[in-house]
């Protein structure tokens, strides 16, 4: 077949099988396997590809047709403009997460050389987005899953991040090794989908790690432990930020008063849905 001949083919399948923009996945997969993107395509679009290559990216195709993400697929993505490596075992990030990451990073302009900690890190995604804006700053990632701190400590050597050190530690247990007082902010993309709803997700997502999506019974299992053992890590007037789902709103606030947050704010997404909740300790 043609270059022109597979995309087609491979448009024709992923539609068919249900995928949300097959021409953006179709499109990816031909300039991930052969270099060849959307302006290539019109010029060289009757030439016919290396036959191993051409097996590999039908194979791939169908993959992809299967509900398996393209992200893993394509083993990279990118988010706020920064690269990351990402595969099976590591959540893909989200663009939702940018608002988190915003909202800290303007509640924390006017502090010299911030110390941050990013629980629950998984790839970088929040860590390496600050990073790269506060150079100055001093982050701490803290991420339980073995194969997502093979992804997190890569993606940090990859951007030149000298400003984070990676911990491969438990979110439950790991407060016992830091001082009170001792952040200008606790920022987190944690666990939140409520365990019996996580079969219910589409299949895509479903390929995703269980520890990444499964926030317990209620979804607050994390929001909880942020609450009672971190928010006494964070200085007099430092910030908490957290990721949420919309669902959680009255009962994430209700927690943090509980642990006498100040200055509670709820942010909202492009899709005008509550995506991240941030106050700042007394
Ligand atoms: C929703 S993902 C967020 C990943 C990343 N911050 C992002 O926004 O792309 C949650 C992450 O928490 C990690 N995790 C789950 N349980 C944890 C725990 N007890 N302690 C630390 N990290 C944990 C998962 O492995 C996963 O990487």
């Amino acid at each position: 077949m043609t270059f022109s001949q597979l995309y087609r083919k491979a448009k024709r399948d992923l539609e068919a099988a249900g995928v949300d923009d097959p021409q953006f996945d179709a499109m990816c997969l031909i300039d991930y396997l052969f270099g060849v993107d959307r302006a290539d395509l019109s010029v060289m679009g009757d030439s016919i590809p290396d036959s191993d290559k051409e097996n590999r990216f039908l194979r791939y195709v169908e993959k992809r047709a299967s509900g398996f993400p393209l992200q893993y697929i394509i083993g990279t993505w990118s988010f706020m403009d920064i690269p990351l490596c990402i595969g099976e075992g590591v959540l893909i990030p989200r663009d939702d997460t940018e608002v988190v990451v915003r909202e800290t990073l303007k509640r924390i302009e006017a502090v010299q050389n911030p110390r941050i900690i990013d629980l629950c890190s998984g790839s970088g995604t929040i860590s390496i987005a600050v990073a790269k804006a506060r150079p100055d700053a001093e982050i701490i990632s803290l991420e339980l899953s073995e194969t997502a701190f093979v992804y997190l400590e890569k993606n940090i050597e990859f951007n030149g991040c000298g400003n984070i050190r990676a911990i491969n530690g438990d979110l439950f247990k790991a407060f016992n090794d830091f001082d009170d007082h001792s952040f200008d902010a606790v920022i987190s993309n944690p666990p939140y989908i409520k365990s019996d709803v996580i079969e219910t997700l589409s299949s895509e997502v479903r390929h995703e790690p269980r520890l990444a999506l499964d926030g317990g019974e209620d979804g607050m299992l994390f929001y909880n432990s942020i609450a009672e053992n971190w928010l006494c890590k964070i200085k007099h007037g430092g910030v908490i930020g957290v990721e949420i789902d919309e669902d959680l709103t009255s009962e994430i606030i209700t927690r943090f008063e509980k642990s006498s947050v100040k200055n509670i704010e709820v942010i909202k997404d492009i899709a005008g849905l509550n995506r991240a909740i941030m106050g700042t300790l007394p």
